[in-house]
């Protein structure tokens, strides 16, 4: 192959459940995550690209990113498609070199895994690109060294995740939900609105609940129920992303008002994501949204989708 391209969907969690601080610093999770129709496109090219050249071992790396708030990725060694380039290429066995190009759509920063989708994508378009075939389970080792949300962003789907979130469990339930995701200005640092939640829970000296699945969001995903979905979606995170960015209540509250099953912040924020009954509602709700000016965009997705896919290859 000489070019490979990857479309890899943003993620919405329907349930983030955080348990205590870890010695490592991270939080043993229960995170019910759905992949939604809101993709990065990521292209691997062999030879130089546009981008300054990065190595790492006898691996050759550069980066271009295009699209929604493009200018706020990092163009260096620490941008995850980079380092998911740089782990596939040290599988390789001889030097390899890539050009990568990302087109973004999911929000940077807004608690939607832009970042683990981008890493997950560039996972499969260099082991497509080099023909090395590693086998999915090294791929998924590989993902989530990279990061907690990068394996789910491979597997795609419906999933519950445990650990640090990257130990996946599909969830075969059928029904195809709708969703409105109210972009906010600027971003959140996931590390900061973990700490924020530390803080307060000390701070109101309730301790940190081992985390659990709830029985009743995983019922609902079952029956393929969204208005029981609606009311059994919960993210520990959101008090803490709300306190970093006072905004987010009044636009969550305006979610509600107008009619939404359920909403909440995706993730650790400031994405907030609202469920509708159906794509109809789902633009209504957007547009209701838009008018009331409580965000700096919407947009409408549908969940849930595959994980990062090949969708184009030149040999
Ligand atoms: O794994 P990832 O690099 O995506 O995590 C980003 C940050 O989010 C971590 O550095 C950590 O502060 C926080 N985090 C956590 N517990 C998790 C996942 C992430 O505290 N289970």
């Amino acid at each position: 192959m000489t070019s490979v391209t990857v479309r890899v969907p943003a993620k919405v969690n329907l349930q983030l459940a955080v348990g205590p601080r870890r010695d490592d610093g991270y939080h043993d999770l229960v995170n019910v995550f759905q992949a939604v129709s809101l993709f990065d496109e990521v292209t691997a090219t062999t030879g130089p690209g546009a981008g300054g050249p990065l190595t790492s071992g006898d691996v050759t790396a550069s980066v271009v990113v295009e699209g929604e708030a493009a200018d706020q990725v990092p163009l260096d060694a620490t941008n995850l498609a980079v380092r998911a380039a740089f782990a596939v290429g040290a599988r390789a066995g001889r030097p390899v070199d890539v050009a990568l190009r990302i087109r973004k759509a999911i929000p940077v920063a807004g608690g939607m895994a832009g970042g683990s989708a981008d890493a997950a994508a560039a996972l499969v378009a260099c082991d497509e690109l080099w023909g090395l075939a590693l086998p999915r389970d090294e791929l998924m080792d590989i993902a989530a060294d990279l990061g907690s949300d990068v394996p789910f962003a491979l597997l795609g789907g419906t999933a519950v995740g445990t650990g640090r979130g990257e130990r996946l469990t599909s969830l075969a339930g059928g029904g195809e939900y709708h969703w409105v995701f109210a972009l906010a200005d600027g971003g959140l640092s996931t590390a900061k609105v973990y700490a924020e939640c530390d803080r307060l829970r000390e701070a109101t000296g309730e301790p940190a609940a081992w985390p659990e699945a709830s029985a009743r969001l995983l019922a609902a995903l079952e029956a393929a129920d969204a208005k029981e979905l609606g009311e059994s979606l919960t993210n520990d995170l959101q008090p803490a992303a709300v306190l970093l960015h006072r905004p987010l209540s009044r636009t969550l509250a305006a979610g509600r008002e107008y009619g939404a099953l359920g909403a909440l912040v995706s993730g650790s924020g400031p994405t907030c994501a609202f469920l509708a009954g159906s794509a109809d509602h789902a633009r209504e709700l957007a547009l209701a949204l838009d008018v009331a000016g409580v965000c700096r965009a919407t947009v409408t997705a549908r969940g849930p989708v595959p994980g990062a896919t090949v969708i184009g290859a030149t040999a």
